[in-house]
């Protein structure tokens, strides 16, 4: 797969959800399915989205034993979505599981990437509440390493960081980036943001677009942007 938009559809309810789509009838947007919208509306929402042609980014960070991400894995990758995830933070045993658990019968499965650390955790919160005490950034390194020695296929993280993990990890690990804002748009609650633009010289394989998109006036005309910064 190439460079891509992926729309986070962070909305509570199908009603929503497929009201924002309809508009999209040309461009089938990949989306991203979140645990709010997931678990207000279950599998069929997934099912749902598919069936109407677009490609699914579903996002459910699994965290658990190994065995149980297995068979929950099992469960993901008979709704046929396109790439999932888990914390790398489960280990790497839980990673390999659930490769395992995620790979049909025919050997084929959806991507698979972890999430490092999250955003909303800093230096600070992750040596009080965690006791890490190595520095962050190569924490996400070292935790991004291990997602690729289990055989996942790549991470979510920032797109400032996305250079330093294909530094690491190899030009083929993908980097999948949220916290992209228009230069002229509102920043929201994210803290480091770079534009589409930025994010494709930084190297980002994916960008993860929520609210730019979602909450503007024109959705079709901001996603539309969004794809010729960074797609091109
Ligand atoms: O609306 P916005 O563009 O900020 O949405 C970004 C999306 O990416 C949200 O669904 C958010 O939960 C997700 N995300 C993030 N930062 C991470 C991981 C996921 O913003 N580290």
């Amino acid at each position: 797969m190439g460079r891509d938009v992926i729309i986070a559809c962070d909305f509570a309810s199908r009603e929503q959800t497929l009201a924002f789509l309809d508009p999209f009838e040309r461009e089938k947007p990949f989306v991203k399915i979140g645990m709010e919208l997931y678990y207000a509306e279950g599998p069929q929402i997934v099912r749902e989205i598919k069936a109407r042609g677009h490609k699914i980014f579903l996002d459910l960070k699994l965290h658990d034993i190994p065995n149980t991400v297995k068979k929950a894995m099992a469960v993901l990758s008979r709704l046929d979505v396109d790439i999932c995830n888990l914390h790398c933070a489960g280990t790497v045993a839980m990673m390999e599981a659930a490769l395992e658990g995620l790979t049909r019968p025919d050997g084929t499965r959806p991507l698979l990437i972890g999430v490092t650390q999250l955003t909303s955790t800093d230096q600070a919160r992750m040596e009080r509440d965690l006791w890490i005490h190595a520095p962050i950034d190569e924490v996400i390194l070292h935790y991004a390493e291990n997602a690729r020695a289990a055989g996942l296929d790549g991470v979510v993280c920032s797109p400032l960081e996305a250079g330093a993990v294909h530094g690491r990890c190899g030009a083929e690990f993908l980097t999948v980036t949220p916290g992209v804002r228009f230069a002229d748009g509102d920043v929201g609650d994210q803290v480091r943001v770079t534009t589409p633009a930025r994010a494709k010289e930084l190297g980002s394989d994916y960008i993860v677009v929520g609210r730019p998109i979602t909450a503007a006036k024109d959705p079709v005309a901001a996603y539309r942007r969004c794809v010729e910064e960074f797609v091109g």
